[in-house]
């Protein structure tokens, strides 16, 4: 959230800068499986957002004193490239936001990775952010998910993210970098979609009790496209070997 100060105007003739309605979100597209190294991956355009997200393991936790002997360890590194924005990064090294993403999106995928089936390993879990424009966090988050699904890792859901926020008296969905800095509120969150636990909430600035609970349904219903974008990505490739052989 930027300051008040030379505050652009967010909505103009009741629709967003770029032409979105409140409750709309950004065109997105996911592709499974994009990295040969990887034991999982998937790539993701969700708006002007562009990222990778890559899984090595389960494999033996080095050093090995870093393993936990009843479960797989999860390690995750988000980072945003240094060429990622028109923002100056300075160093690309990993910075406090890029630690903190990291460690918040590591707590959504120990709620759902069934890490008990692993003792002694660990699963890596790498967010690159090549392009950014607003909700990297969620969108990560998304990508990761369908890259730990391509890798065969056991998991209880399909977790999806997506920030929803406020501008003004109006509550909004999937802000984008403009909105994100000069919005009144910014309430990332992830969740599990076949429970509904919520594995993630963060909050810029504040909303309402009433704008809260308009925020979380907006949330749960974008979930529906963000998890069918997810599950088509996930089956594209079988299907494109089940159409060859008709
Ligand atoms: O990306 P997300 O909304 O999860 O995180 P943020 O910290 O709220 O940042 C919002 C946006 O600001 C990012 O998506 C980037 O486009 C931009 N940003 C940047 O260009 N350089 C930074 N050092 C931090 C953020």
């Amino acid at each position: 959230m930027g300051s008040s100060t030379n505050k652009p105007e967010l909505i103009v003739n009741g629709k967003r800068l770029d032409g979105r309605a409140f409750d709309e979100l950004r065109p997105i597209k996911i592709e499974a499986g994009v990295l040969k190294n990887a034991d999982g991956s998937a790539y993701l355009e969700w708006g002007k957002n562009k990222i990778f997200a890559a899984v090595y393991g389960p494999k033996e936790a080095l050093p090995k004193h870093t393993g936990d002997p009843e479960k797989a360890v999860i390690k995750c590194r988000y980072s945003m490239a240094p060429f990622s924005s028109l923002e100056e990064h300075g160093r690309s090294g990993p910075n406090r936001r890029a630690i903190e993403i990291s460690k918040v999106t590591k707590e959504v995928f120990e709620n759902v990775i069934m890490s008990e089936n692993f003792p002694g390993t660990e699963i890596d879990i790498f967010i690159e952010v090549v392009q950014s424009d607003g909700g990297t966090r969620a969108a990560g988050i998304t990508a990761a998910a369908v890259a730990l699904a391509t890798s065969g890792i056991p998991m209880r859901d399909l977790p999806y993210a997506v920030s929803a926020g406020k501008i003004g008296e109006h509550v909004i969905i999937d802000l984008n970098k403009i909105e994100d800095n000069y919005s009144d509120a910014d309430m990332p969150m992830a969740i599990s979609p076949r429970t509904g636990n919520v594995l993630l909430l963060q909050m810029d600035g504040s909303l309402t009790r009433d704008e809260f609970k308009q925020a979380v349904e907006m949330v749960k219903k974008a979930g529906q496209t963000i998890s069918r974008i997810q599950r088509e990505a996930l089956k594209a490739p079988y299907e494109k070997i089940s159409n060859k052989y008709k």
